[in-house]
């Protein structure tokens, strides 16, 4: 079985993650998405609103996962015998971070990144975009899957 992991907030999830995930699918017998909890950063979304939006999103795939990590990625693979992630790139401006922890990562524990470049439609998509934009009313309906877009709009309606 060929395992993959796509880790990351997913505060919430938006097309952009949606689309490395299906490609990811495609590519690996079972694709784990990690949402890695980060008890310094306040989000949006609680952690298992997240989860309960990206199993929303993902249902009709058949071989993706959805839970939650608290710790180290490179521990959440070994536990589960997943000898790679996969990360999309918007730009140049993330590849200097990624670059950093695709090495650390390997450092660790030999875990291989593999990086995917973001279809250019998505390539300015950000959760924290998509979060700021809503919470001004623009239309994000292009941007985020119909239960995130439901979602946002209920949690950031303007009186
Ligand atoms: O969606 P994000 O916030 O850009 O994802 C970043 C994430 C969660 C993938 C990264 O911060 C991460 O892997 N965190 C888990 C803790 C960890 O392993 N840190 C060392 C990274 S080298």
């Amino acid at each position: 079985m060929r395992r993959a992991v796509c880790p990351g907030s997913f505060d919430p999830i938006t097309n952009g993650h949606l689309d490395i995930v299906a490609r990811a699918s495609r590519l690996y017998d079972v694709v784990h998405i990690a949402v890695m909890i980060n008890k310094s950063k306040q989000g949006l979304f609680t952690v298992d609103e997240r989860i309960a939006l990206i199993e929303e999103s993902v249902k009709d795939y058949g071989n993706v996962q959805v839970e939650a990590f608290h710790g180290l990625l490179v521990d959440y693979c070994k536990q589960r015998d997943i000898p790679a992630i996969v990360k999309g790139l918007r730009a140049v401006s993330d590849f200097d971070y990624e670059l950093q922890m695709a090495q650390m990562n390997n450092g660790l524990s030999g875990v291989e990144t593999l990086f995917i470049p973001t279809n250019p439609a998505y390539s300015f998509l950000s959760s924290s975009l998509v979060k700021e934009v809503a919470a001004w009313g623009g239309d994000i309906s292009h941007l985020v899957p119909e239960v995130v877009l439901r979602e946002l709009r209920q949690r950031l309606a303007r009186p």
